[in-house]
């Protein structure tokens, strides 16, 4: 529980004891009924299937999840009663949990509490709204008024459900609320509404035949895993090219954590500016991998300690256009590639590779040119002292308006404390983990790192 920030953890456990206390009050009202063998079998077929298609969640930025538990944990709820509902859902998913535990996927425990409270609770109150709407079968196709109530009780589980669950995400990250909704649920809303129609579909054939429910279930498992593997894939080519980037950076002793530390400088900047949170994040994956191109780039010109000649030159300035061609065709990567494209871009159009001017230089280039030019001044050289931050940003406000956007100039000004305080502990973590400790990188790219660095820049 450490880890999570003092001003949320009233939330984070108010939310498991709310979901515990409105459960026990439909528990009092109605008491569990598990008379028959047939409400057995009901409730064990109930928990299992909950429990098998919650196994394999898929995973959304920052913790969250969604699986199909709550297709059967809806229909559920709706067909029996509440009480078996709200009992049978959170166990299944506690079942589930228990299995990826075994599987040694162990998220902290109040972050299980927290999301079966939350899951359960929403899920709860849509079934209820339901059951309180509809007339006479359950069916939600029998009438148009049980079409629409199904619907209603299914939108407010939907809009409850990511509601509490971006609220714990907004609350811990400070990230405005409809932030968090359209960055987390963008890509995944429709698999959260689609769970909608699915309960439908699951009731209708549970009405028709019990065992009927089998025929859905491996569709619904094949689909959901078609997504999950599309979204390992993304996770995957993330990582890759971010590997990809640490090598980049360890060719040279003196550029070795730069992109991190370029992402970090770039991140306080847009904060100050208050750009949007998806632009944030969108630019520090950028400044993860903005220097990928220089993998073409021969390390005897990356070190080369006198004057490029001209058709060395040539080669340097292709990296931003190889990085970016690098990423191309990568739906995720279509706002990075933009920004990796053109962080050598100068405000008074002298740079390159197009030669943009102004605001023709996408927001996120306009920062990562500080931020990377902040790191370039402020990197350690064998053939110069070292420069301090405050050196590096005057070198910097010089060139405002001429190389750097006068607004993002500004800004990098007014962070200094933070930036200061980046550059100080990039220092304390250089003299703790040289590079020789770098992990990841293999020992033929650190033994080749002895030539001096080259006046390129970065
Ligand atoms: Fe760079
Ligand atoms: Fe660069």
């Amino acid at each position: 529980m450490k880890d999570v920030p003092w001003h949320v953890r009233p939330y984070v456990l108010g939310i498991p004891l709310l979901a515990v206390a409105v459960i026990a009050l439909q528990w009092v009202r109605q008491p569990l009924r598990l008379n028959t063998p047939d409400r057995w079998i009901s409730f064990l077929c109930g928990v299992g299937l909950v429990a098998l298609a919650s196994a394999r969640p898929i995973s959304l930025p920052r913790n969250a999840h969604v699986s199909l538990g709550t297709v059967f944990g809806l229909a559920a709820t709706c067909l029996f009663d509440p009480t078996l509902g709200g009992v049978l859902f959170p166990l299944g998913l506690a079942l589930a949990y228990l299995f990826n535990y075994l599987r040694r996927r162990r998220p902290a425990w109040y972050q299980i509490l927290f999301s079966i409270a939350a899951q359960s609770l929403s899920l709860y109150i849509g079934a209820v709204l339901y059951l309180f709407l509809h007339r006479g079968s359950v069916n939600p196709t029998v009438s148009w008024g049980n079409a629409l109530a199904f619907l209603l009780g299914g939108a407010v589980f939907v809009v409850l459900n990511v509601l509490l669950i971006s609220v714990a995400i907004s609350l811990s990250e400070r990230i405005r609320l409809w932030e968090v909704i359209l960055l987390n649920h963008h890509g995944s809303m429709i698999l959260f509404v689609s769970h909608v129609p699915l309960s439908g579909i699951v009731l209708i054939l549970y009405q028709s035949r019990p065992w009927a429910v089998l025929l859905i279930f491996l569709p619904l498992i094949a689909i959901h895993l078609s997504y999950s593997n599309l979204a390992h894939l993304n996770e995957a080519a993330r990582k890759m090219l971010r590997s990809l980037a640490t090598l980049v950076d360890a060719r040279d002793p003196y550029t070795a954590r730069h992109s991190g530390r370029v992402a970090k400088y770039a991140l306080a900047i847009a904060q100050q500016m208050g750009v949007p949170y998806s632009l944030q994040e969108t630019l520090q994956m950028a400044a993860r991998i903005h220097d990928l191109g220089k993998l073409t780039v021969p390390e005897e010109i990356l070190w080369k300690a006198g004057k490029l000649d001209a058709a060395e030159w040539e080669r340097v300035r292709s990296h931003p256009a190889v990085g970016a061609y690098l990423v191309e065709g990568l739906p995720l990567f279509e706002k990075v590639q933009e920004i990796m494209h053109s962080h050598h871009e100068r405000y008074d159009g002298m740079g390159y590779p197009d030669g943009l001017t102004g605001e023709e230089i996408p927001l996120g280039a306009r920062i990562l040119a500080v931020a990377d030019a902040l790191d370039a001044i402020t990197a350690e050289r064998p053939y110069r002292r070292i420069r301090t931050l405050d050196e590096a940003l005057a070198d910097i406000q010089d060139n405002s308006g001429a190389q750097f956007d006068p607004v993002v100039v500004a800004a990098a000004l007014a962070a200094r404390p933070r930036l200061q305080a980046l550059y100080e502990s990039a220092q304390e973590e250089e003299a703790a983990h040289p590079l020789e400790a770098e992990m990841g990188v293999p020992a033929y790219v650190r033994s080749s790192n002895q030539g001096p660095s080259s006046a390129v820049g970065s």
